[in-house]
């Protein structure tokens, strides 16, 4: 008897909690289904790319004859490259496919360390990223306003093949 009715008011219990949970489910089903709103809003871009305007026309001019007199002789006078010596086009689709998505950090160690290729030691860092923004510019990427610099700032600097979407320029 007293086994009975416990038995019974488990019964009773149980049932009361599955429709609890029933109900809970159903209400938290409707809290998942409904709100995307809360989603976070796309979010901002804050790496920048060489579609930013990361160096100016003068220092790319300045660039120009130190390519010349440090560059050109394998890369070509129009950076079309060489194959007689091997040596890569700085424009055009392989150019920019070989660094695209890399920072602009990276191509800079590249020249820093091991170009020109027959003596790296010999041209200062600071005519390179001259040469940098030279080559930059005749890869038809926008000048702007601030100097292209050596340092940490080149890490924050993307290339990319394509202006972000969200660039808005919409050239
Ligand atoms: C003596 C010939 C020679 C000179 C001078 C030279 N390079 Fe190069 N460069 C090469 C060769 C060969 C390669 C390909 C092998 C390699 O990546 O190391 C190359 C590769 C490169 C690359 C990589 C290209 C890619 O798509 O991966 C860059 C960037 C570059 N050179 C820039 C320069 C710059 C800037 C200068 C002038 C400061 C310069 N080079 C001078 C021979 C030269």
């Amino acid at each position: 008897m007293w086994n009975h009715q416990f038995g019974k008011t488990g019964n009773f219990e149980r049932r009361a909690f599955t429709a609890a949970i029933i109900i809970g489910l159903a209400g938290m089903g409707i809290a998942f289904a409904a709100p995307h709103a809360t989603l976070p809003a796309a979010k901002a871009e804050e790496t920048r790319s060489v579609w930013d305007g990361v160096y100016t026309e003068e220092q790319a001019k300045r660039g120009e004859p130190l390519y010349y007199r440090s560059c050109s002789s394998c890369h070509g006078d129009k950076l079309q490259g060489d194959e007689s010596t091997n040596s890569p086009a700085l424009t055009g689709p392989d150019f920019i496919s070989d660094w695209n998505g890399a920072t602009l950090d990276k191509l800079f160690s590249k020249i820093r360390l091991t170009m020109p290729r027959d003596r790296p030691s010999q041209v200062p860092a600071q005519d390179k990223i001259e040469i940098l923004a030279y080559i930059l510019s005749m890869n038809k990427f926008p000048a702007g306003k601030p100097e292209l610099e050596q340092g940490d700032g080149l890490k924050e600097i993307r290339f990319e093949a394509k202006p972000a979407k969200s660039a808005g320029s919409g050239d």
